[in-house]
């Protein structure tokens, strides 16, 4: 099957990943000493100095052995100011991606929010000479596997509980809402968003994968109150789901970064679990060297693609814009492969499977 990927001949091969801040704590932990520069002066600062190669990614190899090296960049806007200004947020990004380029890189993954404000890398394809991957399809495939696990442990047969999906609409939302209708057998779901007409929109989408399924759409988060199973993959400025929202007992998948899930819900409703999404397992000995809140050994799935797909050498753009299933497919096969596995489960941080 590995000869359907199209490889790079190229006997050294580069790839970059972009990250961002998700919020000032981020900054502070990479360089202590920004703790005490007012806010207003560190945002001018981070601007003024532009992307920044921060970090390494290592130990990966090709089959043939050779060695691939991988660097992290950070894009200077943390999220909440990314999703503020998303103009500017582009621009950054496009300078970041301009940067990895220059620097060699041959494929660049867009981590986060750098892809949601690119149109999920749609507007970078083809415009430096590089190629480009959003990470999401592996994103939506381990979110699937999570979200199975979680059920099983709990008794929730997939098939007769009702599921909400919050961020339906976008590229990690559609790709799950459309792995759980082929491979999970949900049945019973509510769409939620902010616009109607995507969301009428994906409804007919999903409907045309199973004619039989009973589906809701709606813009208020009110909705999830009779709600077992809630995925949220929303890109929105800051907390939007809270507790006093949720039916006793729910279990909430939550691939948002930053968090779009307010933390007091650990406190305030013990019946519920929270999942942490979306975290891979590396294999033995590959690693990166910037801190981003997660074990040793694990990584966000959208970078666990990127690592993935320049293991492979793979020579095209690979996830932009929606996730397709046949890509979900392609990446998990080469996750199997390379020994990409879905990290265990946690909530806030700590095991739970
Ligand atoms: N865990 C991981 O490994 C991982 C990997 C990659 C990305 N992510 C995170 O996953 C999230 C989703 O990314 P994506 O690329 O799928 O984004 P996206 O394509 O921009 O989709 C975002 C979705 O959220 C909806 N939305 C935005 N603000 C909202 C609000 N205030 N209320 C309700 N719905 C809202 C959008 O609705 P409309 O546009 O239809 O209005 C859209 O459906 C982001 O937080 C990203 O950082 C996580």
């Amino acid at each position: 099957m590995n000869q359907l990927i199209k490889k790079n001949n190229l006997k050294e091969f580069r790839f970059a990943f972009l990250i961002h801040p998700r919020g000032f704590e981020d900054i502070y932990v990479k360089y202590p000493i920004a703790r005490y520069i007012p806010k207003w002066l560190l945002r001018k600062i981070l601007l003024m100095t532009g992307p920044l190669v921060v970090g390494k990614i290592y130990g990966l190899k090709t089959n043939d052995g050779e060695e691939v090296k991988g660097e992290i960049i950070a894009i200077p806007m943390t999220g909440r100011d990314m999703m503020k200004d998303r103009k500017k947020a582009s621009r950054e990004v496009e300078r970041g991606v301009k940067l990895a380029s220059n620097r060699g890189n041959r494929i660049i993954g867009l981590g986060s929010l750098t892809s949601v404000v690119v149109s999920g890398g749609v507007d970078m394809v083809g415009k430096y000479k590089t190629k480009i991957t959003n990470g999401n399809a592996l994103t939506v495939f381990m979110a699937f596997e999570g979200i199975r696990t979680i059920c099983q442990k709990k008794d929730i047969d997939m098939s007769k509980a009702k599921f909400a999906i919050i961020g339906a609409t976008g590229s990690i939302g559609s790709g799950i809402s459309k792995l759980l209708i082929r491979d999970g057998g949900v049945q019973n779901a509510i769409l939620i968003g902010r616009t109607p007409e995507h969301l009428q929109k994906a409804k007919a989408e999903f409907i045309r994968l199973n004619p039989n399924l009973s589906i809701e759409v709606s813009d208020n988060l009110t909705q999830v109150a009779d709600v077992d199973v809630v995925v949220v993959a929303t890109s929105a400025e800051g907390t939007i789901l809270t507790s006093e929202k949720l039916k006793k007992n729910a279990i909430i998948y939550d691939v948002t970064q930053p968090q779009n899930v307010s933390k007091s819900i650990s406190l305030e409703r013990p019946d519920v679990v929270v999942v942490d999404g979306a975290i891979s397992k590396l294999p033995e000995g590959v690693g990166y060297t910037t801190k981003m809140g997660l074990s040793k050994g694990e990584a966000f799935s959208c970078m666990a693609e990127t690592m993935i797909l320049a293991k492979e050498k793979y020579n095209d753009d690979f996830s932009v814009g929606h996730v397709s299933l046949e890509n979900v497919d392609t990446i998990a096969r080469l996750a199997r492969e390379n020994g990409f596995k879905r990290a265990p489960l946690r909530s806030w941080g700590k095991i739970i499977l």
